[in-house]
């Protein structure tokens, strides 16, 4: 046999130097779930490991992981049932505590990026992400109210807004109101490609936002479809994406793949919540050994193309990381 594979997995050195994929603290985002409030901090169940945190405990975090070299962070605002109504007006409500707190962020870690989302469901009385009428959501309606949330969301010197609603035109929507507002250097990280999918169920207990009625098949892709992918992104890009994303990623490879393949932009990856609680359950099962299944995952979703991957596993992935000293 000339070829022998395996002499270049013979030892962990041979195997460490010809390793293709990397996964390292700048590839990483992590989401974080803010409350109103002070000193509050409540843990999401189907998440263990995963805390809402109110603004004072979630600027300790972000100081945390930056100090592990995450540099990314997605903050999602848990909004009380009080708060909500049919048009999210608190989402552009510049009192309102998330807005405030992403100001707080910027100004204390001016070096971090922060993403914001852009959807109505966390402030809608309907648990969906856009305007609902007769049971139908409607589309060129909503954008007045995703530009109106992403303008408010970049007064407080956010770098970056991420529209995850999935409505048509949003991202060109979004980029002709920033710019309008004066906001050209504010980007969108677009979830282009993203999936009606069951593996959200946890991030919807984390905030409260699961749909009062029906479901979101109207407006989030059939997962049965790559094609359409590749439309939505051939949009976003006309539009002005500076990032496109695939959600969720890890039954979604072949997506991340095919978008890294035909797109020179940067490709997101969220590692949804649902994907965090499989292999976390399982762990705490004992079924399989959970670390080495995170470390796998996150892997994976780098290999397939991604160059961001936002994760619930961030902060352990790198306290892992450093505990390991393998850089
Ligand atoms: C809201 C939104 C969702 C997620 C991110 N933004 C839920 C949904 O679309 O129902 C899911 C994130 C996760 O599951 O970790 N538009």
């Amino acid at each position: 046999m000339e070829r022998r594979p395996r002499r270049n997995r013979a030892t962990a050195a041979i195997r460490n130097l010809s390793q293709e994929t990397h996964v390292t603290a700048s590839d990483l985002i992590f989401p974080l779930f803010l409350l109103e409030g002070n000193n509050n901090r409540t843990e999401v169940a189907s998440m263990p490991g995963i805390h809402r945190l109110s603004i004072d405990l979630m600027l300790k975090e972000i100081e945390a992981c930056l100090k592990l070299g995450i540099q990314g962070f997605d903050v999602f605002p848990v909004v009380e049932e009080s708060y909500k109504d049919k048009m999210a007006t608190k989402s552009y409500d510049k009192s309102f505590f998330y807005l405030k707190a992403l100001e707080t962020i910027k100004k204390e870690f001016p070096e971090a990026m922060i993403v914001t989302d852009v959807a109505m469901d966390p402030y809608s009385s309907d648990g969906h992400d856009g305007i609902v009428e007769n049971g139908q959501i409607l589309n060129d309606e909503t954008l007045e109210v995703l530009g109106k949330m992403a303008v408010a969301q970049a007064e407080t010197g956010i770098d970056m807004v991420g529209p995850s609603d999935m409505m048509d035109g949003r991202v060109g929507y979004l980029r002709e109101v920033l710019d309008d507002a004066g906001f050209h250097n504010v980007g969108i990280m677009s979830y282009t490609a993203k999936y009606a999918s069951a593996f959200y169920g946890p991030f919807r207990d984390a905030l409260d936002s699961a749909p009062k009625f029906g479901d979101k098949k109207t407006y989030q892709m059939n997962p049965a479809n790559r094609k359409e992918a590749l439309i939505e992104a051939e949009l976003d890009f006309i539009e002005g994406a500076d990032v496109m994303m695939v959600k969720p990623a890890l039954a979604y490879l072949d997506i991340i793949s095919d978008l890294k393949a035909n797109y020179d932009l940067p490709i997101a990856a969220y590692n949804v919540s649902g994907e965090y609680a499989m292999i976390k359950a399982a762990g705490l099962k004992g079924w399989l050994d959970a670390d080495r299944a995170r470390d796998e995952a996150l892997m994976s979703i780098k290999r397939a193309g991604a160059d961001m991957i936002l994760t619930y596993f961030a902060k352990e992935y790198m306290e892992s990381k450093i505990a390991n000293s393998q850089f």
